[in-house]
This record gives structure tokens, C-alpha cells and sequence, in this order.
């Protein structure tokens, strides 16, 4: 019969424990069992879900995807590399394959999902889903009453580009939020600049279910809860 499962120091590395060096060493300095035994080779099959596995008799608890909220700082690129420091570079995680899911300007702060589930952050960023982002902006020159239509109208730039209907709510003098359910590039802030105003500050605090949790300092990141990584998934049934 054909040998079934994940190699064990594939799932050892993406539960946590190090780099496939660092965990072949642990393989091989005989401090992972699998049910109760001892195994030396890197490379025997296991089946995280039926097999008790352990490092140091610690269980490994497997997860196949990661999901970590971030409260981006100005001054990172939503990228996993390129000119200047990364989003990545704020995380301190050892999986591999985190990305940030959609992207915000350099000097944009507020709510990035990061993660490494291709398949839902490729439907969170399907155009065909109209995932709503929410905003706060902060602008050069009062909100004006006459925005909330022309917003919600759509805009066409004069390059041919073409702005879905977004939502806006004054805050205060100078300050609104907005709702997009697309997110092409400099999309704010070339909305306002075509009614006449300017962003001076624009902050992401919501993604469709995902609040930006106020508790994270700009830099910080926390791992998303059972709940909001369901609410996400929501949308792939
Ligand atoms: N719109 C912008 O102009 N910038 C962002 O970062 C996000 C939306």
C-alpha cells in the first residue's frame, strides 16, 4: 500500500518549530515521538489529525494556514519583498509562505491580513465578491456635503479608469470614513483628488467581518480568532 501523510519535519516546520534544518535536528537528537515512540527519520509519513506527535512531549498542534491581523505602520510596503521594509518584516513567525492579502500605499496605516491560505485570500481580493473595506480619512480641506453623491455615483478618471460606487460619512470637519468594495490602486485618494480635496491621512479599519482591534499599536499583529477566520472563510461556501 502506498505510504499516506505529511513528512514529519514538513509538519514539524509548519507548526512551528523551526526551519527544516532546525527540525531534522530535533528529529534526529530522538526528542519527537509519535504516539509514545521515538522516530529518527525526518522523513516517516504521519497523519496529524490520528497521531499523537510530540517535541518534547509537547503536542504539535497542526494548522495548515495562518492568519495574523496587522495594524500597519506608515512607512512599509504591502509586499514580501522590495524597496524598503515589508509588512513581513514587522511579523516575527517562522512560516514561509505569509503574504499580505490586498494591499495598502506605503504611507497607509490600519487593518492587513496576513497570511499564507492562497485560496481565500484569492477570493477575499475576487473582484466578483465586492468585499467591503472601510476607511477613515482624514483630508486637507473640509468634507463637503456634495461628495456623499458624486462618491456614490462612481467616478470615471480621465485615463479610462473606472471607480465602483463608493460610500462616505462625514466625522468631522475635515474627516469622513469611506466604503469601498474594490480596491484599485490609490483608489482614495484619487477619488478625492478629483472632487477638489486632498488625503491627507487614510487608515483601513475594516475588511469585510475583520475589525481593525484598536487594542494593536501601529506594528503590532495579533493571530485572528476561530470566529473571525469562519467569517472570512464565509464567503468561500
Ligand atoms: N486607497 C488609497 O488611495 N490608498 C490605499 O492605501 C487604499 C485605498
Amino acid at each position: 500500500m502506498a505510504e499516506q501523510g505529511m513528512r514529519l519535519d514538513k509538519l514539524l516546520a509548519a507548526s512551528g518549530f523551526g526551519s527544516r534544518n532546525d527540525v531534522k535536528k530535533l528529529i534526529r537528537q530522538g526528542r519527537v515521538t509519535i504516539d509514545g515512540v521515538s522516530v529518527r527519520s525526518a522523513d516517516a509519513k504521519v497523519q496529524p489529525a490520528e497521531q499523537d506527535i510530540r517535541v518534547d512531549d509537547e503536542p504539535v498542534v497542526y494548522e495548515k494556514y495562518h492568519y495574523f491581523m496587522l495594524n500597519k505602520p506608515a512607512g512599509y510596503i504591502s509586499a514580501t519583498s522590495g524597496g524598503g521594509p515589508t509588512v513581513l518584516d514587522l511579523l516575527d513567525e517562522p512560516f514561509r509562505d505569509l503574504f499580505p492579502c490586498g494591499r495598502l500605499d506605503k504611507d497607509t496605516e490600519g487593518l492587513l491580513l496576513i497570511t499564507d491560505d492562497g485560496p481565500l485570500a484569492h477570493e477575499l481580493l475576487a473582484p466578483r465578491h465586492h468585499v467591503e473595506k472601510e476607511y477613515e480619512v482624514e483630508l486637507r480641506d473640509p468634507f463637503r456635503a456634495e461628495y456623499v453623491d458624486l462618491f456614490a455615483a462612481g467616478m470615471t478618471m480621465a485615463d479610462g479608469t473606472v471607480f465602483q460606487p463608493a460610500r462616505l460619512t462625514q466625522t468631522e470637519e475635515k474627516a469622513c470614513r469611506i466604503i469601498l468594495q474594490e480596491g484599485k490602486f490609490h483608489e482614495i485618494k484619487r477619488m478625492f483628488l478629483a472632487a477638489g480635496n486632498e488625503v491627507v491621512y487614510l487608515r483601513r479599519i475594516r475588511m469585510k467581518n475583520l475589525v481593525l482591534d484598536e487594542t494593536l499599536a501601529p506594528g503590532e499583529y495579533r493571530k485572528l480568532t476561530d470566529e473571525e477566520i469562519a467569517g472570512l472563510r464565509a464567503l468561500l461556501r
